[in-house]
Order: structure tokens, then sequence, then C-alpha cells
């Protein structure tokens, strides 16, 4: 079965390309950042401190998370597929993504997404730990400037009152703190592809990554 893995920073646009990359192949996709992001939003629900291990290991025992067809998250019966993206779940997100019990718990959960035809998968590290041995693992990234921008144009929409300088931080933060973690951090060897889409588009991000995917095993 194929797997492609999409691993990189805060919104290098690995969301929207994974997505267009499963539809074109016929593949299923996973969205791994929505997990921690549940769990986030069940953590900030809760009232629990991040650091309170226990009780967010028991919070995965009751976390009951599913992805429609359409895209929707659904957690717990809820439609979580909005709320989720605010910049305060991502941070908690990032907070409780640092703690390797939590991590430990959420492996089999995601790799029992690699069902036929194949998988596409995107994340921190969905190339360095979850499928090691995928078919193709990109590394995708952009500036940080840029990054900040496409979040900014996506916050904006549904919110006045965020500022790029704002946004700006949190990403540098979330990067650092993705980055420097003892489990499971933000990182890339010789054996994935780095792809940096700062100047490119969308479809031209996806054609790349499916050419590469067409050429993989080939050469
Ligand atoms: O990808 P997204 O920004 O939605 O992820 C939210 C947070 O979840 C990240 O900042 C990261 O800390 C964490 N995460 C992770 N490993 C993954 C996916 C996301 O640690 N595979």
């Amino acid at each position: 079965m194929a797997v492609i893995t999409i691993d990189g920073p805060a919104s290098s646009g690995k969301g929207t390309v994974a997505k267009k990359v499963a539809g074109q192949l016929g593949f299923h996709y996973l969205d791994s950042g929505a997990i921690y992001r549940a769990l986030g939003l069940m953590v900030i629900n809760a009232q629990l401190k991040k650091n309170d291990i226990d009780a967010i290991l028991n919070l995965i025992d009751k976390m009951k998370l599913s992805f429609t067809n359409n895209g929707r998250v659904i957690l717990n019966s809820l439609d979580v597929t909005e709320i989720i993206r605010s910049e305060n779940v991502g941070m908690m997100a990032s907070d409780i993504a640092k703690i390797s019990e939590i991590r430990s718990k959420l492996h089999n959960f995601q790799q029992g997404f690699n069902q036929p035809p194949g998988l596409v998968t995107d994340g921190r590290d969905m190339g360095s730990v979850i499928f090691p041995q995928a078919e193709l693992k990109i590394f995708l990234t952009a500036s940080v400037e840029k990054r900040a921008s496409r979040r900014y144009s996506q916050l904006h929409k549904s919110s006045d009152s965020v500022t790029i300088a704002v946004i700006l931080c949190d990403i540098m933060k979330r990067d650092k703190q993705d980055c420097e973690r003892s489990s499971s951090p933000l990182t890339y060897d010789h054996t994935f592809k780095v792809l940096d889409n700062t100047d490119l588009s969308i479809e031209e991000t996806v054609q790349t990554i499916i050419n590469w995917y067409n050429l993989s095993g080939k050469c």
C-alpha cells in the first residue's frame, strides 16, 4: 500500500496540498494535526493544565474522533472543524504534542488510517516516526513571512482583530517549539524530498509532488 507523507512547519500549505494530492490519486487523507488540535480543544474545555499528563492521557480514552468524506472533523459527536483552527487551540496542540506519552498513545490510531488503496498524510512526524517506510516523504516549507501572510489571509476572513505581527510571532513560537522538542521533533533527513513552496502556487506544489510520486521507485 502506498503512503505519501508531507511534513513541515506551520502554514506551509501541507493540509491543502495533501488533500489535493490524495484527491488526484484517489487515496485516503489524514490530517494528523487535527488529532493534536482536537485533543488540545478537549484539554482547554476540561480546563486542564498542559502538564497534567495523566489527566490528558485519560482524555485520549474518551476522544472519539472521526473525519467525514467532505472534510469535517467530528469530536465526540460535535463538529469541531472550525474551532480547532483557532490560534489558541493550535498553541495548546503544540504544547501537549511535546509530551512523549501522549505521542505514543496516538501512534497506533494514526497508523490505522493506512488503508487501501493508499494514504496521503500531513503533520510533523509522519515521515520520521509514524510512516518511516513511506514511498514518498516530503518536507514542505516556505519562508516564515510567506507562511504568516497565508495564515493572515485565512484568519482575516473570520476575524478582523488578528494582525500579521501577532500571527508571525505565533508561527515562530510554534516552529521553535515543534523543532526543539525532544519527542519526535519536526525534522527531516536524506530519505525526504525538500520542497520550498515560497514562490509556488498550490497547484504547482501539488503537481511537483504527483510527479515525484510517479517517479518514485522508478529511479
Ligand atoms: O499541522 P497543525 O498546525 O494543524 O498542527 C498543530 C500542532 O500539532 C503542531 O504545531 C504540532 O505541535 C502538533 N503536531 C505534531 N505532530 C503531528 C501533527 C501536528 O506534533 N504529526
